[in-house]
């Protein structure tokens, strides 16, 4: 039976359209989600959209449009980005739809029942932008949140969430998973913030209506992290459905860094509390800057990912984006960098291996993979590259299910740059004229290492993944990970595809 992986992105706000954050989440779980894939899990890969609180209503009013009308529109910006950026979803959800709505009034219910849910009267500070409530004690000198925004004083009835009578349980929790958050920086602040003492949460908010309803009481809205954690229960059908029987518990909930409190903190006792097994892992990534600073909507520096990928085409987009930052910490977007890369790394490094190689066979070898003595594939595998090839295959597991998804692609590029100095040292061109024998080994060594960078680089750049493949003439059924051995390595006199170039260098840098 194959095992199943269930990992969702955050949901995202529909105050605004995607921006490249978005963007970077969305692509790193559908990297993480095909490897899995490739790996033979059973897949369950979630995102959507946040469509309640007072940011989206106060949005809404900005231009004068009915809530839902304006949660329609705007959601379906996140689902076109889906398709622009070939995003392997299996679900999308959608916090205004009744599924959903549904399982958030049973899991409010399981928390007044269990005795987690009080009524009383809140007093403090509320950040719209972040939909966060924040302590005096965070509050900046200035008196604004710690993410910079606005913040403002309310006093009303709430009904509150008994958050600290769950911190010791918590603080125990994390000590016995210490993978529970990632990466470990991001543990350490959540463990000293717990210990810091937690105080009860409100979770309900009278003073505005765009929400679901509290049960019984409709003068109170859902507190909006509430109603949208929830989420990754209602696209499982949760209480009954077979799919929250297979599913349950996440393997992991993949969230910018600014988010992780919810998803660390609240999110663990909230489910606690429901008396639900906790998700595996919670893996925060770090934030984008553009040419240096901070993105933003006043700066006007915010970068549309249709935009770029219109102009780089998706799978330079692709690769950029989870090449450039190690997974976890910040990093800088950089036209510059970014065609720097195309051009040193997919041109340089890769496209130009599969030309030159195949190309060379196209012409030489009749367009079939060389002739070799039958049982030259097991030799070949003994050479340095591709025992380097199948290494890195391996290690690549091992760093994806950590999570350490840019160096993945660092083990890559890497067998592509040793294929590159061991076409160089061998000089097929030259053996041409010397010993054909030995450059039908070396080219047949090289086709099979590309047949390794061809399978791995499939989760990162589906297109021009499946193009070296369908190049090489690897069959649509032998692509997936138990094909990275010897086992299913070429047949010579297999056709070749006429090989044209897949990753063309970015001429006009302006
Ligand atoms: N709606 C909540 C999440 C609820 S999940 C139950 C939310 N939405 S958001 O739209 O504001 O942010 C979604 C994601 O985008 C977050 O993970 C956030 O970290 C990420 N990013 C927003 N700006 C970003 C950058 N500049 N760089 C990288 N990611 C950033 O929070």
């Amino acid at each position: 039976m194959k095992d199943n992986y269930y990992i969702t992105t955050p949901i995202y706000y529909v105050n605004d359209v995607p921006h490249i954050g978005s963007a970077y989440t969305t692509l790193a779980v559908d990297v993480i989600a095909r490897f899995m894939r490739l790996c033979g899990k059973d897949v369950m890969f979630l995102t959507g959209t946040d469509e309640h609180g007072q940011k989206v209503e106060k949005a809404a009013a900005n231009k004068n449009i009915d809530p839902q009308k304006f949660t329609d529109e705007l959601s379906e910006h996140f689902r076109n980005l889906c398709e622009v950026m070939n995003i392997s979803c299996d679900d999308f959800i959608r916090t205004t739809e009744d599924r959903h709505k549904q399982t958030v009034e049973k899991f409010w219910q399981k928390l007044v029942d269990s005795g987690d849910i009080y009524q009383g009267k809140y007093s403090g500070w509320y950040c719209v932008r972040d939909e966060a409530f924040y302590d005096k004690s965070e509050l900046t000198p200035e008196g604004l949140a710690p993410t910079g925004a606005s913040v403002e004083w309310v006093e009303e009835p709430s009904y509150f969430f008994a958050l600290s009578k769950w911190q010791d349980k918590l603080l125990e929790y994390y000590k016995d998973n210490p993978e529970f958050i990632k990466p470990q920086s991001r543990y350490n602040e959540v463990v000293s913030f717990v210990k810091g003492g937690l105080h009860d949460l409100s979770v309900s908010r009278t003073s505005f209506n765009w929400g679901i309803k509290v049960p019984g009481d409709d003068k109170h809205v859902i507190y909006v992290w509430l109603d949208a954690l929830v989420n990754y229960l209602s696209a499982l059908g949760y209480p009954d459905n077979d799919n929250f029987k297979k599913f349950w518990p996440a393997n992991a909930h993949v969230v910018g860094k600014d988010i992780v409190r919810f998803h660390a903190v609240y999110w663990p006792a909230f489910l606690m509390a429901a008396d639900l097994p906790l998700p595996k892992c919670i893996v925060a990534h770090g934030w984008w800057t553009n040419e240096g600073e901070k993105i933003s909507k006043s700066l006007g520096n915010v970068i549309n990912p249709v935009e770029l990928v219109e102009e780089f085409g998706l799978d330079s987009v692709r690769y950029f984006l989870m090449k450039e930052i190690t997974f976890g910490s910040d990093g800088n977007f950089s036209r510059s960098s970014l065609i720097n890369r195309i051009n040193s790394e997919l041109s340089n490094k890769i496209g130009n291996l599969v030309q030159r190689t195949l190309s060379f066979v196209f012409k030489q070898c009749d367009a079939r993979v060389p002739e070799v003595e039958q049982n030259f594939a097991s030799l070949a595998y003994k050479s340095t590259l591709l025992q380097y090839a199948v290494n890195a295959a391996q290690t690549n597991i091992k760093l994806m299910e950590n999570f350490e998804i840019n160096a993945v692609l660092d083990n890559i590029l890497n067998i592509a740059e040793q294929a590159n100095i061991y076409i160089d040292n061998q000089a097929p061109w030259q053996l041409k004229k010397t010993d054909i024998i030995k450059m039908n080994e070396v080219l047949y060594t090289l086709l099979e290492t590309i047949r390794f960078i061809g399978l791995m680089l499939q989760p990162f750049m589906p297109d021009a993944a499946c193009k070296i493949l369908d190049q090489l003439g690897v069959d649509t059924r032998a692509r997936d990970f138990a094909h990275l051995n010897e086992n299913f390595a070429l047949q010579s006199g297999s056709v070749i595809l006429e090989p044209t170039p897949i990753f063309p260098r970015f001429e006009n840098a302006s």
